[in-house]
């Protein structure tokens, strides 16, 4: 994504000269992603922030990027007759041409983005990326001894799919017992199924993050705010560590 100057950026809106812009911006008169930016060489992406002046909004983002906290109990699709829909979340004014970036099934909670961005939808989506996906689960029963080490070469689920080389880390022993599970792949139910493969059962499933992007954990379940441009800058880019 092309970045520019700030200051070049606010020349171009029509907001003055070069020199009058750089007063402005040092003043703390300008607002990016609603937070004063006083660096008139601060590199922005115009098509991924909103810049204000004074407080009167000047650029809108041409796409919208939403982190919503999904809770249980709602879909992940655009419209669905019977059941409430991860968009129902968001009001009406907003919604239009919105859909999320993946799945989560409907009891699983946690980090989902929403947009209108297909290009960066199909960027996280496409397989041969692998942008990696962190979830948190509470399991019941008892796991393999061996299990960290079967997702670190590649479980066999029951069905006999075999997984991509993933990370399980036991956060709390016992049972039931809370895990973190990194995975570079999306296949149905698979956090669950990895987890059966083992002898556990995913009692509650939780995402907390997706490649370099981290759920903001002052989000309620059902919360939704718009992302800031570094946060997108890290969903496109970045990776998490495996
Ligand atoms: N794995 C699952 O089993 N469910 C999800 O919702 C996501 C990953």
């Amino acid at each position: 994504m092309p970045q520019m100057r700030l200051d070049k950026l606010l020349t171009n809106l029509h907001c003055g000269s070069r020199k009058e812009v750089g007063a402005l911006i040092r003043a703390g008169r300008v607002e990016v992603d609603r937070v004063p930016c006083r660096d008139p060489a601060a590199k922005v992406d115009p098509n991924v922030i909103a810049v204000s002046l004074d407080g009167t909004m000047l650029q809108y983002r041409e796409q919208q990027y939403y982190m919503l906290n999904k809770p249980a109990g709602v879909i992940t699709a655009n419209r669905d007759e019977r059941h409430d829909t991860v968009l129902d979340l968001f009001p009406a004014e907003l919604r239009r041409g919105l859909f999320a970036i993946g799945r989560l099934d409907k009891d699983t909670e946690g980090l989902l983005v929403v947009t209108n961005d297909g290009a960066l939808s199909h960027a996280v989506m496409s397989p041969g990326r692998h942008v990696s996906k962190v979830y948190v689960a509470t399991v019941e029963g008892e796991l393999a001894a061996d299990a960290e080490e079967r997702f670190r070469t590649g479980v066999t689920l029951k069905d006999g799919t075999e997984c991509l080389p993933a990370r399980l880390e036991i956060v709390t022993p016992g049972d039931p017992c809370t895990v973190r599970v990194t995975l570079r792949e999306g296949k149905y139910h698979q956090v669950k199924r990895m987890i059966a493969a083992c002898g556990g059962f995913v009692a509650s499933l939780r995402r907390v993050q997706i490649g370099g992007l981290l759920l903001d954990e002052s989000l309620a379940p059902g919360a939704f705010r718009e992302m800031t441009g570094e946060e997108v800058a890290l969903l496109r880019g970045g990776e998490a560590q495996m």
